[in-house]
């Protein structure tokens, strides 16, 4: 029996025998696992009405834009992966769009150079990130109810209808949101988000006393009453566009009126005997994902042991490469046609990129040759499981926490700062981490490259892991990571979540480490190989479900560094 075996059958007795643990929800029928208890709460009430995986994914989708401002949105995008009962996947990507009036060098002062400011956060950003020129066109509720249309049951309307509640109605304010609400109200230089969480009085909302957003659900009845057209269309549109208008924003009515969500065929890859269905660009997250398993699936995992120095070392390795690769050749599809998917994600590259991995040594990025090493921050993600056989996994975001920061008083939700994911210096790429390859320089309409990773990983056709995570490119790797310790070191989920990540991009050349989790002898030995270690407190905030289907059962976590994160299920 091999040892990934034992470890299945030793995590199901557990559960069975209904022991004890702290980060997982067990259930038969049903399981939500978000950012936010009240929102996946939502996404199972959805469920219980004879929903499907994609009606409780709108439901929580819009109930995160109210519970869970840091992140969930109705002024973002983001991407949905599908896979259904009879084993089809799909994937709708609804990743926000430049606006017509932008230009490639739209962030560059007069001598060419990217200027710095201040962000929401009172720490140093370049301006990509800062201001209204930072918002890409919305997506989030096109890809919704793109989503919706092809795929769901329960009338629109019943979904959106527990958002416009709790907008309306109120919730008790969660002390992480409380503490950002005085944050903001004493520091931010944007006057929105000074006032975002005062009740009617103008008072700030304390701890545990009610949030009510009654302009946000103005908007949500807009949406709910006319679909797509509600948010792109009619009073919200216009309000946008003056807004943008009056503020020295780029977007404008025909900007929405024009945007569309796209439904994308899935990323495909395999490790071992189990299917991978992740996003294919404009997110990087599945090129990067299905190239590193395939570098994984090369080594000899049986003799690399989990957290010790060649396990990290070869991780950084792997990272490495598939970052320079995402680099060089990644963007937006509809503007990069040429992009070699096939080449990136097959076994016969993988082979050959694992043999120059010297696992005694460091390799060095290069910010001048990608091709050396070949021959070359906020968002949030939920998975969501049925009892049909159905799986969701879907990833959103601002970019930053509370993007822009930006928004109309009358519409009451804030604007994305998207913008600062393109690369913002065409053709200058240096060590620390500025990317100026052609795939991802701005252009009107195009979709910035993204890193959201939202995965499901099947077994014959079923699901059986689903996952995802916020943390800007970060996401990748803490995906990555999450998969191979569930795929290749049998970890059951809750376990493969909160154990050591890494995290390597390419540029800068470095390790960022859970400072708690990897132990001295180890970065020392690291270090000695050439390595440059960074601790960071955590890594990612993961979402995520993993499926027993011959003795159906789901198991769902959620990473314990959410403040608000809980698996609910029924
Ligand atoms: N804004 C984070 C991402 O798209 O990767």
């Amino acid at each position: 029996m091999t040892k990934h075996r034992i470890f299945q059958i030793l995590f199901l007795c557990l559960y069975l025998t209904g022991a004890e643990a702290t980060a997982q929800v067990v259930a038969r029928n049903g399981m939500v696992v978000s950012s936010n208890k009240i929102a996946s709460e939502v996404g199972i009430e959805a469920l219980k009405k004879g929903g499907n995986a994609i009606d409780a994914s709108v439901a929580t989708a819009f109930a995160l834009a109210v519970t869970h401002p840091t992140a969930g949105n109705i002024g973002g995008g983001g991407f949905l992966v599908f896979l259904d009962s009879a084993g089809t996947a799909t994937t709708f990507d609804f990743r926000e769009k430049a606006p017509l009036k932008a230009t490639a060098d739209m962030f560059l002062d007069a001598g060419g150079e990217l200027p710095k400011g201040t962000n929401l956060f009172g720490s140093e950003s370049t301006n990509n990130h800062i201001g209204l020129k930072s918002v890409g066109v919305p997506g989030t509720v096109a890809g919704l109810y793109l989503a919706h249309q092809k795929h769901g049951v329960l009338p629109w309307a019943e979904l959106v209808q527990p958002a416009i509640d709790l907008a309306e109605k109120g919730f008790e304010m969660p002390w992480n949101l409380a503490q950002a609400g005085a944050y903001f109200a004493a520091n931010s230089p944007v006057p929105f988000l000074q006032d975002y969480f005062k009740n009617e009085a103008g008072e700030l909302t304390a701890f545990g006393a009610l949030w009510k957003q009654p302009e946000l659900a103005k908007t949500l009845i807009e949406i709910r009453d006319h679909g797509h057209d509600g948010f792109y269309k009619g009073i919200v549109a216009q309000e946008i566009a003056r807004y943008m208008k009056e503020n020295g924003g780029l977007i404008s009515l025909e900007d929405l009126q024009r945007y569309t969500a796209v439904e994308r065929k899935p990323l495909k890859g395999t490790f071992r005997d189990y299917e991978i269905y992740s996003m294919a660009p404009p997110s990087s997250g599945g090129v990067a994902l299905v190239e590193m398993m395939n570098l994984m699936e090369q080594a000899d995992l049986e003799a690399i042991e989990f957290n010790s120095t060649p396990y990290v070392h070869l991780l950084a390795e792997v990272m490495r490469r598939a970052f320079a690769d995402r680099a060089e050749h990644l963007g937006d599809p509809d503007f990069n046609v040429e992009t070699p998917i096939e080449k990136l994600t097959s076994k016969e590259f993988a082979e050959k990129r694992f043999k120059n991995i010297d696992m005694g040594r460091a390799s060095v990025s290069d910010s001048t040759k990608f091709g050396q090493l070949y021959d070359g921050s906020s968002t949030t993600h939920f998975s969501v499981a049925d009892r049909f056989g159905n799986a969701v996994s879907l990833t959103y975001t601002l970019e930053f926490p509370y993007g822009s920061g930006m928004g109309s008083e009358k519409l009451g939700f804030i604007f994305n700062n998207e913008m600062g994911d393109f690369n913002p210096k065409p053709n200058f790429t240096t060590g620390d981490g500025l990317i100026g390859t052609p795939p991802n320089i701005i252009e009107p309409e195009k979709r910035m490259l993204s890193s959201m990773t939202p995965t499901i990983v099947a077994k014959d056709g079923k699901p059986y892991l689903i996952v995802g995570s916020p943390g800007g490119k970060t996401i990748i790797n803490t995906v990555f990571q999450t998969v191979l310790k569930v795929l290749a070191y049998g970890m059951p989920v809750d376990k493969a979540i909160e154990s050591m990540k890494i995290h390597h991009q390419w540029l800068p050349d470095e390790i960022r480490y859970e400072r708690l989790l990897l132990s001295p002898d180890t970065r020392q030995a690291l270090e000695a190989m050439n390595h440059t270690l960074i601790p960071n407190n955590s890594l990612g905030e993961l979402m995520g479900i993993q499926i027993d289907a011959e003795n159906k059962i789901m198991v769902g976590a959620a990473d314990s560094s959410s403040p608000q994160g809980a698996a609910v299920g029924y």
